[in-house]
């Protein structure tokens, strides 16, 4: 159990064997043999078996096995202004609508049985609402379907609410920007040989090598294909009530409270400083960011806790190996989603409501109640 947080989310013989084949079959063949090549037969079915199963169930299971995260979170620092009772806050995040109905509505019908009747003073989301426009209808039911919150819903955007990616050309491109960045980081620090450069053979090896490393290190990405109405989901969702945090902060109702959002770092123009202006250096601060890495910045210091998505826990989690893929380069692959620490921050990542790619395993969708309390006396 980490300090300063307690979690209580449900979060909860062969018949041959007593017979001796005959020497020989009548077709000539030995007839272990062909015992062998039946057996062969047999543990490829099971193989195969296990596969289809195994990808029906992260196919058609478990990205609609939304689940319920509850912690309680303390304040690390004494800082006034966070009501004495705590905040309540709901936090989706990457719900990634594109307009499958029969997916999409499945996943809202599930949301809002966990949340129904649910008392919520904050809801956040963490952004990648949509994975394309067509999307836009379904996170409005979405975010119709939840309890008003009593003291305001706020949101950021992710990188796939500006971009629309191609992920079948995602090898290719992932590729391609690999080797501008080893070409201009060579520029830059002679880090390529003058053979790399001509590309001898050998220096062909060593860059799939050091490609190998970058796609380990998280680099894999769609092809941009096009863009997604950002401003329409803003003002739908500003009708709705859900204030869009762009390098901004509020201040909560009745509270010393603030909240601030960051712009995407990916697709974005994120500007922490322009965000945290105006915010007390004393003041209890929840800080909004699609992409977990802005805990490299060193101004996220100033947060008390960091809600931030784009991980999808790594949507794939292997035994032995972990979560596959986790687009975080600052966050190790255990910390890639649910509760972590910097110091005295405070960070939470979510796993998502939604894929890109449909199918997890290992990685339920979720929402998550968590519950920020004062510092203890
Ligand atoms: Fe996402």
């Amino acid at each position: 159990m980490f300090e300063g947080a307690e979690s209580n989310g449900d979060v909860r013989r062969t018949p041959a064997a007593n017979c001796r084949p005959s020497v020989e079959s009548s077709s000539g063949f030995h007839d272990g043999g062909s015992q062998r090549l039946q057996m062969l037969l047999a543990g490829l079915g099971a193989v195969a078996g296990l596969g289809a199963a195994l990808g029906g169930y992260a196919l058609l299971y478990e990205p609609f096995d939304v689940r319920t995260e509850r912690l309680e979170v303390r304040l690390l620092r004494d800082r006034a202004g966070l009501p004495s009772e705590g905040l309540t806050i709901l936090h989706l995040s990457d719900t990634h609508f594109r307009g499958a109905d029969r997916r999409e509505h499945a996943k809202i019908a599930q949301v809002r049985r966990a949340t129904a009747g649910e008392k919520i003073d904050l809801l956040i989301h963490t952004g990648d609402f949509l994975h394309n426009d067509n999307g836009l209808e379904n996170v409005l039911t979405l975010i119709d379907s939840i309890p008003k919150p009593r003291l305001g819903a706020f949101a950021v955007s992710g990188n796939h609410d500006h971009v629309v990616y191609n992920l079948k050309r995602a090898p290719q491109h992932t590729w391609r920007v690999f080797r501008a960045r080893e070409v201009e980081g060579g520029a830059e620090n002679g880090a390529l040989s003058r053979a790399e450069r001509e590309e001898s053979g050998m220096a062909r090896v060593r860059s799939l090598l050091r490609f190998g490393r970058y796609l380990l290190r998280n680099h894999f990405d769609g092809e941009p294909a096009g863009i997604n109405d950002i401003g329409r989901l803003r003002r739908a969702l500003e009708k709705r009530g859900m204030q869009f945090l762009d390098n901004r902060a509020v201040q909560l109702k009745g509270t010393g409270t603030f909240v601030v959002g960051i712009e995407d770092l990916l697709e974005g123009l994120p500007d922490l400083g322009r965000g945290l202006r105006g915010v007390p250096d004393d003041a209890p601060t929840i800080l909004l960011s699609h992409n977990p890495d802005i805990i490299e910045t060193a101004a996220s210091g100033r947060a008390d806790l960091i809600l931030a998505g784009h991980t999808h826990g790594g949507q794939i989690v292997l035994p032995l190996v972990g979560p596959t893929y986790t687009q975080t380069e600052q966050l190790t692959r255990s910390e890639a989603s649910g509760y972590s620490r910097r110091r005295t921050t405070h960070v939470y990542v979510h796993r998502g409501l939604g894929e890109g790619i449909p199918i997890r395993f290992g990685a339920p969708p979720h929402v998550t109640f968590l519950k920020l309390l004062p510092a203890r006396p």
